[in-house]
């Protein structure tokens, strides 16, 4: 049995820091070892300790760099790898000037394919092991999405969007068609390697009740998928919402209404809640994702982190490619650092990377396979270079532990700082 070993200064969250100073949520190695085998990890600690066991393992040497667990984003749409950095709008104009007709696009099988290579590259470039994707409508851009993620072996979430209205026509589906083709892409792709699928009825704008019908049916049918969608992102969404669906008592009432809601479903945005909407993510165990550049770019407002988290709501957080500006979960930290600023929160640096690989695993319900080091974990690290610029190398002069350096990550790095990236312990940057 081949074994790999990767020698190197290892960071891993057990549990969620407690503080800016909880040194026993983490496990941290100076000079440490991940020993890895068929894209498992076999084994994580102190190099002098393990170097003797595994006496025949080949040594990948990193040092000086951190080694980490692979970084995870919670949400962003494939199709929208052109669409990145479009000028001027906000959510719903930016969707039909901008998103819908790139979107129409990946009709064409060639063009998924290519898109995919390459959206996935960027993934492995920015040091991003596992992701929840929304695909395009066609069913063939979920096919190119998870036929590249499993070239790659690499652990992803990804789904169809369901949207029978008020787009274009190139990008409407119908109930019917949206149900069997969700059900043959769940049947051919859900649980098979590492894939795993998202039924993605897009935004309640974009689906009749009859097609959140039969995403209940979806739901009903098969409960171990997840579920994702945007919730009250924007004001002109809301309010367009609630005349689209007048019975329903808020915006996230229509979810509820189609019994969408529950511990699997992932709500992209959720800034600008209702106390009864709090109350119901609460109750249903539902889940906001934070997008902080694209909150920014698109201008949708401030996300309230502390606030949810104080009624007992876990949040993910996310780069939502294309209204997000960045593939890198670093800068999506930097940003929403300063989102928190604004609101008088604090987003301290062992949180941050807690977020982005342990937390956001454990709420995609993934912690066992992904989003630490532990033993017998599927092999995902991502190797981070906390000089890899020039500003970076000087500023980390002056670093004086571990909360220091990476603080310099959280707000200086991005694609730069990643010097490697292993899916299933395979090194995936050449
Ligand atoms: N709401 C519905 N679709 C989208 C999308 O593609 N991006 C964002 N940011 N919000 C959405
Ligand atoms: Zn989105």
């Amino acid at each position: 049995m081949t074994q790999t070993m990767l020698r190197g200064r290892i960071l891993t969250f057990r549990t969620e820091p407690s503080g800016p100073g909880d040194e026993s949520a983490y496990f941290y190695e100076e000079d440490g070892a991940i020993i890895m085998e068929e894209g498992r990890i076999l084994a994580c600690g102190a190099y002098p300790d393990l170097a003797p066991l595994y006496a025949n393992a080949s040594i990948i040497d990193h040092r000086p760099h951190l080694l980490m667990p692979g970084f995870v984003d919670a949400h962003l749409h494939f199709p929208q790898v052109q669409v990145i950095a479009s000028w001027g709008a906000q959510l719903l104009d930016w969707l039909h000037d901008y998103t819908f007709p790139q979107e129409a696009l990946y009709a064409s099988k060639d063009h998924a394919q290519a898109m995919a290579k390459a959206f996935f590259d960027e993934l492995i470039n920015h040091g991003t092991t596992t992701a929840a994707a929304y695909c395009s409508v066609h069913k063939e851009s979920a096919d190119a999405f998870f036929a590249e993620a499993s070239r790659r072996n690499m652990r992803m979430i990804g789904g169809k969007v369901m949207m029978d209205r008020n787009a274009i026509e190139d990008v409407h589906d119908t109930p019917l068609s949206s149900y069997e083709d969700s059900k043959a892409l769940i049947k051919a792709w859900h649980g098979k390697g590492r894939n795993l699928y998202a039924i993605t009825p897009r935004f309640a704008i974009t689906s009749s009740p009859e097609q959140l019908g039969m995403a209940q049916s979806l739901v009903r049918e098969h409960p171990d998928c997840f579920v994702q969608t945007h919730l009250s992102e924007n004001k002109d969404e809301i309010a367009l919402t609630k005349q689209l669906y007048p019975k329903s008592k808020d915006y996230l009432g229509v979810y509820e209404d189609y019994g969408l809601l529950g511990p699997k479903m992932l709500l992209g945005h959720c800034i600008h809640l209702e106390p009864r909407e709090i109350e119901v993510l609460a109750e249903t165990g539902s889940k906001p994702v934070f997008c902080p550049t694209s909150n920014l770019f698109l201008g949708s407002g401030l996300f309230d982190d502390a606030g949810l988290r104080a009624r007992g709501i876990t949040n993910l957080i996310a780069t939502d490619i294309g209204g997000g500006t960045s593939y890198s979960m670093l800068q999506t930290l930097n940003e929403g650092y300063k989102i928190l600023q604004l609101q008088g929160q604090k987003l301290d640096p062992l949180r941050a990377f807690y977020w982005i690989t342990h937390g956001n695993a454990k709420a995609l319900g993934l912690e066992s396979m992904i989003g630490t080091l532990e033993a017998g974990t599927e092999a995902d690290i991502v190797v981070l270079d906390s000089r890899a610029t020039s500003a970076m190398a000087l500023r980390m002069e002056r670093a004086e532990n571990l909360a220091h350096e990476l603080f310099i990550l959280q707000i200086m790095g991005d694609d730069r700082a990643v010097n490697q990236t292993y899916a299933a312990g395979v090194a995936q940057k050449h």
